[in-house]
């Protein structure tokens, strides 16, 4: 039962990152009520229950992308603290990666990302075809290079999910599901609450909107105020092999797609790129795009049941490095978005960073 007191925090968004937010700034001793736009966490689209949980922040930075590195690298190594914290129940496991390559372009790339982990001091070791298929044996023969990045790691965002709401409402947070919101209310250029499509209204000193993909949209803010996120649409499917674990153990990368192995028979196969707003529908094209792609690296992968395919919203912005910190035109307006591709693996940060901010500790990620 929800009360309508007036509260330190409100949070608009309870994937992992609006509850991240909301774990953090309730072990501080803040009031915090957060909106859920769906009953189960599962709204259509939304990112945290499709994403694959790669925890991998060199190969997911382009090279130019420094912010974002340092931001991922940071989060990389917080991730066992974060994971030992929630209980060791997030599926967190170093499976490493091996990228491959299959024509002249992708080889050169992956050199290009050797170098790039070479100068970070990261290990990461090219591979002959050969080897590759010693770590991996079901990997076709034609893959024409390989790196293997043996200390990339990967968690369940699903269990995630359910570990962190358990953390928040343990923490005393409080949960408002089906929370449509209209818009924030503002005094001028303070922020003072929210208001919900239904005409409740929503006292709060404090506003962060981590509303992921839905961001960007108006909620009541002039133009100045807003946000340039965007959906940048991601087509998955999920496997299952019925004769168990052993298919593949690394998380495999290759152009335009992934396989992540949960270790337990389950993979998950993604995932497009699509810049289509929020069209949630899974296409035949979408569909036989991973399927082709990854049997033709992993023959095997034709005999597995499919057990769910789904579309989810990456919160895009222009430069791929979240928005974490104060508005700068409304007071009380605290930013929890833009984390593209890399939500889970930024979880584990972005719940302090943003709970230093509603403190007054910082103004952003970085200051
Ligand atoms: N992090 C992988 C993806 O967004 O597809």
């Amino acid at each position: 039962m929800t009360t309508n007191r007036r509260r330190e925090v409100a949070v608009i968004g309870a994937g992992v990152v609006g509850l991240g937010v909301a774990w953090r700034a309730a072990q501080r001793g803040m009031d915090v009520l957060v909106l859920e736009r769906a009953a189960s966490g599962q709204a259509d689209g939304a990112a945290s229950p499709v994403a694959a949980g790669m925890l991998a922040p060199v190969s997911e930075a382009d090279v130019g992308e420094r912010a974002l590195l340092d931001l991922g690298l940071r989060a990389a190594a917080a991730w066992p603290a974060f994971s030992a914290e929630l209980g060791d129940d997030v599926g967190y496991r170093t499976c490493g990666t091996l990228l491959v390559a299959r024509g002249a372009d992708e080889a050169a790339a992956l050199e290009r990302e050797q170098a790039l982990r070479a100068s970070l001091g990261l290990q990461a070791d090219r591979l002959l075809p050969s080897a590759a298929r010693k770590l991996e044996p079901a990997l076709a023969p034609h893959v024409r290079a390989a790196l293997h990045v043996a200390d990339d790691h990967a968690a369940d965002p699903r269990r995630l999910h359910t570990a962190l709401k358990a953390a928040a409402l343990a923490a005393g947070a409080e949960i408002r599901a089906d929370a449509d919101v209209a818009r924030l209310t503002c005094d001028g250029t303070r922020a003072t609450g929210i208001e919900l499509a239904d005409g409740t209204a929503i006292d709060a000193e404090q506003v962060v909107v981590a509303a992921g993909a839905w961001s960007g949209e108006a909620l009541g803010l002039p133009p100045a105020a807003r946000v340039p996120v965007r959906p940048v649409k991601g087509q998955i499917m999920r496997l299952r092999d019925p004769d168990g674990p052993g298919l593949l153990d690394r998380v495999l990368r290759f152009e335009g797609g992934y396989l992540v192995p949960r270790g337990d028979g389950r993979y998950v196969l993604g995932a497009t790129m699509e810049e289509r707003g929020f069209d949630t529908t899974v296409t035949a094209g979408g569909i036989y795009e991973l399927l082709r792609d990854a049997i033709d690296l992993v023959p095997g992968i034709d005999e597995l049941v499919i057990e769910e395919t789904a579309a989810g919203f990456r919160p895009g912005v222009p430069d791929n490095t979240p928005i974490l910190g104060r508005s700068p035109v409304i007071d009380g307006l605290v930013w929890a978005t833009g984390h593209h591709r890399n939500g889970i693996l930024l979880a584990s940060i972005t719940g302090e960073l943003v709970a230093d901010v509603l403190a007054g500790v910082r103004e952003g990620a970085t200051a």
